[in-house]
C-alpha cells in the first residue's frame, strides 16, 4: 500500500466515527503529523448550514438532499481538502463520499451510475487513500442513538439495513483501500486496529 494522506472514516448510524477520528487525529499529532480533521456534511461555513438542512430541515425533497450533500462536498474538497493534501498535510473525514453511495444509493435507492457521475463532477475525481468502515448492525447502532433523532436517525430499519450492506458491498469491492472493522469491539481495540494499519503507510 501506498502513502496514506487522505483517511476517511465511515458507517452506519451510532457506529463511532467520530470518536474513532478524533483518537487517530490525535494520536498522529502526538507524533508531529500536521492533521486536518473534518466532516461531511459540513467542514466549511456552507457546508455546516447545509448540514443543518439535511438532518434537521423539514419537507426537504430527497432530490434536494442529494444535491445539498454534493454541494457540502465540492465546498470541503476545494477549500479544505485539496489545499491541505497539496501542503502535505494528513486529512482525516468523519464521511466522504462513500456516504453518499451507502444512503442515497443503497439506503433511498438511486441510480449508482448517475450517483458516480454527479460526485466525480463535485469531487473532481478525488477520492481516500484509507476508508475504515466501522461496521455495526442497524438494530445495535439505533440503539446507541437516545438523544433527539435527526432525519436518517428516523428512518425505518431497513433504510439503515440496505445502508450496511450497501457500505459492505462497496468494501468487498475494493479491499485494498477499505478495511472493515467491528464497531461493537471497545473503542480502544478499535483505535489499535486503525492504528496498524496507518503505521504501515507511514512507515
Ligand atoms: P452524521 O455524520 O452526524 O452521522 O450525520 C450525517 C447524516 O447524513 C448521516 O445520517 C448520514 C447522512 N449522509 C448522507 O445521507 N449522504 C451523504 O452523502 C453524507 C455525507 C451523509
Amino acid at each position: 500500500m501506498g502513502k496514506i494522506s487522505f483517511i476517511v472514516f465511515e458507517g452506519g448510524e451510532g457506529c463511532g466515527k467520530t470518536t474513532q477520528t478524533k483518537a487517530l487525529a490525535d494520536r498522529l499529532r502526538r507524533l508531529g503529523f500536521h492533521i486536518v480533521l473534518t466532516h461531511e456534511p459540513g467542514g466549511t461555513l456552507l457546508g455546516n448550514k447545509l448540514r443543518r438542512w439535511v438532518k434537521w430541515g423539514r419537507g426537504v425533497t430527497t432530490q434536494t438532499e442529494l444535491f445539498l450533500f454534493l454541494s457540502s462536498r465540492s465546498q470541503l474538497v476545494n477549500r479544505v481538502i485539496r489545499p491541505a493534501l497539496e501542503k502535505g498535510q494528513i486529512v482525516i473525514c468523519d464521511r466522504f463520499d462513500a456516504s453518499t453511495f451507502a444512503y442515497q444509493g443503497y439506503g433511498r435507492g438511486m441510480d449508482l451510475d448517475f450517483l458516480r457521475m454527479v460526485n466525480t463532477f463535485v469531487t473532481d475525481g478525488f477520492s481516500p487513500d484509507l476508508i475504515v468502515l466501522l461496521d455495526i448492525s442497524a438494530e445495535q447502532g439505533l440503539a446507541r442513538k437516545k438523544m433527539k433523532l435527526d432525519v436518517f436517525e428516523r428512518e425505518e430499519f431497513l433504510f439503515h439495513q440496505k445502508v450496511r450492506e450497501g457500505y459492505l458491498k462497496m468494501a468487498a469491492a475494493d479491499p485494498e483501500r477499505w478495511m472493515v472493522v467491528d464497531a461493537t469491539l471497545p473503542e480502544v481495540k478499535i483505535q489499535d486496529i486503525v492504528w496498524e494499519r496507518v503505521q504501515e503507510s507511514l512507515g
